[in-house]
């Protein structure tokens, strides 16, 4: 079997490190570097290489970007799944939180993909940007959030378009409420009961379902995955 390659973000929680944790368990010829702040759990698995990484600094993405070309022959996986919210009135926005969550939810990741996209070509890889239901929905408080959402929702799909000629795959995943950190600083959080968040796993799966399972030979352009309650509560903070 042929070693293949992934960059991924958001590794060290939530969404990213569910998806890393179950491609890894699947895929015994896949290595994975995974870039964040923190290490987080994977990081004494064999087969996963962390890279202290802060997606807020201007050039980082693209200098990863670059590393990983250097180090590696091929991209066969990228996931950009690091992110972060920020759900309150315009009025108290400042221009240091506006600019981090543009840089962190938006312009990183296209300069990650801008970056990889000659690795990718060669891996005939899977790009997997992670989305939300906010680029595409109105959320209360989610001007800034949803606008970052709906660039990346728009830049991959002309990524596919350009990209597609070439092998390249891309899939905009776009989940509903999950229950994880994301939540930690937010006045509100999924409910709490059966139902009312997407698990982990069924956003894991599907990642693994595209990228070597059964719907390897189809492009998911845009999945939208939601609970099947809809439901939040508020909470002090
Ligand atoms: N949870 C939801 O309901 C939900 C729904 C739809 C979409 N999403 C999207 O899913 C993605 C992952 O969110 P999550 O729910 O998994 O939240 P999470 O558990 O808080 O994970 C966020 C990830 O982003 C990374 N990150 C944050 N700031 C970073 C920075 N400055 N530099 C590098 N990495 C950074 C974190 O790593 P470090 O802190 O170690 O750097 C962490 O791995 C986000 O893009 C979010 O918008 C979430």
């Amino acid at each position: 079997m042929a070693d293949l390659t992934g960059l991924m973000t958001g590794t060290s929680s939530g969404i990213g490190l569910a998806v890393a944790g179950t491609l890894l368990q699947h895929n015994p010829d896949l290595t994975i570097v995974g870039c964040s702040r923190r290490p987080g759990p994977l990081a004494s698995h064999p087969r996963f290489i962390h890279w202290e990484t802060d997606l807020c600094r201007p050039g980082t993405a693209l200098a990863r970007a670059r590393r990983f070309s250097q180090e590696f022959s091929a991209c066969h996986l990228m996931l950009y799944a690091a992110g972060r919210g920020m759900f309150n009135p315009s009025p108290e926005w400042s221009s240091e939180s506006l600019e981090e969550l543009v840089q962190l939810n938006l312009t990183s990741a296209l300069s990650l993909a801008g970056g990889l996209t000659d690795k990718l070509r060669k891996g005939r890889g899977l790009a997997v940007f992670m989305g939300s239901v906010a680029s595409r929905e109105r959320a209360p408080l989610g001007a800034a959030y949803g606008a970052t959402k709906a660039g990346l929702k728009q830049f991959a799909e002309y990524y596919f378009l350009e990209n597609r000629k070439h092998g390249v795959r891309v899939m905009h995943l776009c989940p509903g409420m999950v229950d994880t950190d994301f939540y930690a600083q937010e006045r509100f959080a999924p409910q709490d009961g059966d139902g009312f968040s997407v698990d982990l796993q069924s956003l894991a799966q599907t990642v693994q379902f595209y990228f070597r399972g059964p719907g390897e030979k189809t492009n998911p352009t845009h999945l939208v995955i939601e609970p099947r309650m809809v439901g939040i509560q508020r909470k002090r903070i």
